[in-house]
């Protein structure tokens, strides 16, 4: 008989929690099973119409009427997902805070046949926090409230759950998990939980559906071979940005993530022009390779006027570091911080595009393809192709495709 798995999720509101259910639905999915996902969030929206519990003090654990209309909209969801594994059902999940040691006993207590992991996402990075908030308050369950309004807002609903927050440690299955860097602290798993293998290998792994990665088109300093500054798209690197906008055109991009460089944003204008789905985020982790004080030369003159650069930089391309700048080797941390940030706020999209530099484009590339770190700083980047990139537990696939006639 199949086996039957409940993973209740837990942690703080705009803690990455959603996304990793998304991304276990579709990965135990891929295995054959039937998998079904029980937000609290959403029963909330179904069952409280005639009142606000986009209100903070909803939330409070010293408000009774909130924690008992709170405990119902658990007890509906844990029935649905009982009835869903006495249908058929493999796997439930259950997208709830799950804060309270409490909590966590009611599941516990109403699966007494099936084995329950708990699953504990933590976001350690107050930016990132900060950027789930800004997606979380454009919910229409903020519509009546300013952005500052519906921010402050959300920030109390986390300090509520943050006050009755007791981490894991009675639960036999748990694995408490850093969502931004896929890394897993504390665990504990007894030996027969099922599906326990791919779930912990889908835990610590990248999940890109479809990653488009483009670099910029041509700009003034390429044509001048010039490195770093921010100069602007030629003529016909606006050609090119036309042309991405024209092969994209049918394909949703709810995320574009680029640097904070201009010829990166300007690669946007005309792909997202019309297009409400389109989100453009600017990553400064994304920024090219700083140059430090080779910045706005050309190659020609590094090699004329500073020698001693060009030599060593010509022996070591990967490790050299630019005076007052960076090398390939400390690169390397900024970039994959970017690629961890927007895998993370993109919450698994089914396809999302990065509009990078030459040097940070090999980062990414070698984020997802092994490369000796000496053949990094050589990989081919042109303008007028870009990198299809998927890459989940099943598929692994890279295609380098023309969108420029
Ligand atoms: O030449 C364009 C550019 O993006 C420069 O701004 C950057 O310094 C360079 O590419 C990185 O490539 P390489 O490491 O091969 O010099």
């Amino acid at each position: 008989m199949e086996k039957k798995l409940v993973i209740a999720l837990v942690g703080l509101p705009a803690s990455g929690k959603s996304t990793v259910a998304s991304k276990l639905k579709q990965c135990l999915e891929g295995e054959g099973l039937r998998v079904a996902i029980f937000n609290n969030g959403n029963v909330r929206r179904e069952i409280c119409r005639d009142f606000d519990s986009s209100c903070p003090y909803f939330y409070a654990p010293d408000n009774p009427e909130g924690v008992s209309l709170r405990n119902k909209i658990a007890r509906i969801n844990l029935q649905r997902a009982a009835d869903f594994l006495t249908n058929g059902g493999a796997v439930a999940i259950l997208d709830a805070t799950n804060v309270s040691e409490r909590r966590r006993q009611v599941i516990k207590d109403f699966f007494p046949e099936v084995p329950v992991f708990f699953v504990e996402c933590i976001n350690p990075d107050p930016e990132l926090v900060a950027a789930s908030i800004s997606r979380k308050i454009r919910l229409p369950e903020f519509s009546h409230l300013t952005p500052d309004q519906a921010t402050q807002s959300f920030r109390e609903r986390i300090r509520h759950y943050a006050n009755i927050h007791e981490p894991l440690a009675h639960e036999k299955n748990f694995v408490v998990l850093d969502t931004l860097h896929n890394t897993i602290g504390r665990e504990q798993v007894q030996a027969l939980l099922p599906y326990y293998p791919i779930v912990r290998d889908l835990l610590v792994s990248d999940w890109v559906r479809n990653l488009y990665l483009v670099r910029h088109g041509e700009t003034a300093y390429n044509l001048d071979m010039r490195i770093g500054g921010d100069s602007d798209l030629t003529v016909h690197g606006l050609v090119q940005a036309q042309a991405l906008a024209w092969h994209f055109a049918d394909i949703p991009l709810p995320y574009v993530f680029v640097s904070a460089k201009k010829r990166t944003l300007q690669m946007t204008e005309s792909l997202c022009h019309g297009r409400p789905d389109c989100r453009v985020v600017a990553l400064p982790e994304f920024d090219e390779i700083n140059a430090g004080v080779c910045e706005n030369m050309t190659y020609d003159q590094i090699a004329r006027d500073l020698p001693e650069i060009h030599a060593a930089r010509t022996r070591d391309k990967y490790a050299y570091v630019y005076p007052g700048g960076e090398g390939y080797i400390t690169l390397k941390d900024r970039v994959e911080r970017g690629v961890k940030k927007a895998l993370f706020l993109s919450g698994n999209a089914e396809h999302i595009m990065i509009i990078g530099h030459q040097a940070v484009n090999r980062m990414i590339l070698s984020h997802f393809l092994f490369r000796r770190t000496e053949d990094v700083p050589y990989i081919h980047i042109p303008q007028d192709r870009y990198f299809h990139i998927t890459s989940t537990q099943s598929r692994k696939v890279f295609e380098l495709v023309k969108f420029n006639g």
